[in-house]
């Protein structure tokens, strides 16, 4: 089975997704770090270059044309499943799950690691959180898409893996 996690920057898709496949022994793919290995830039160089427009069509290319194998957890960039038709590519291609945090949590969360996050390098405290609120609201409908939401919060690999079990 291919798992999709998707979620905000900040929810745990990459710790949680790496636990995740060592519990089930299935390979753990990070399409971020695909697309960085792929370009040899880092996300926040490649979006100081091209722009946001050039990443996201690179973002969508890359989660259609790696090779997946059968039985893999990959965890996406926090936009990804907002764009062109790569929600439902995902879905098509395996389960999706969306791990989902409340904006202050997330903030909490983010206030430290923004520097290799485009989107954030600039905002702090109130605004960090405003921010959050607005890309929020905007990207909910498309998470929300998921074949399975579970609650971020206190969220540890091993209920992950229950909840995805009984889904
Ligand atoms: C982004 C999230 C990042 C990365 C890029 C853009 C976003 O991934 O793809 O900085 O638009 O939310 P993470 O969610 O892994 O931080």
């Amino acid at each position: 089975m291919k798992i999709f996690l998707i979620g905000f920057m900040g929810s745990g898709k990459t710790t949680l997704g790496r636990k995740l496949a060592s519990r089930l022994g299935y390979e753990f793919i990070d399409l971020d770090h695909k697309l960085e290995q792929q370009v040899e830039l880092s996300i926040a160089e490649y979006f100081q270059i091209f722009g946001e427009d050039a990443f996201r069509k690179l973002e969508s290319e890359v989660l259609k044309k790696t090779l997946y194998p059968d039985n893999a957890i990959i965890s996406t960039g926090g936009g990804l499943p907002c764009y062109f038709d790569n929600m439902d590519w995902m879905k098509a291609n395996g389960k999706s799950v969306y791990i989902k945090l409340s904006p202050k949590t997330l903030a909490d969360r983010l206030e430290t690691g923004k520097e290799e996050r485009p989107l954030l390098q600039d905002k702090h405290g109130d605004a960090l959180v405003d921010f959050i609120e607005q890309k929020l609201g905007e990207r909910e409908k498309f998470y929300s898409q998921a074949n399975i939401i579970v609650d971020g919060l206190s969220l540890t690999a091993e209920k992950l893996e229950q909840v995805i079990a009984v889904s």
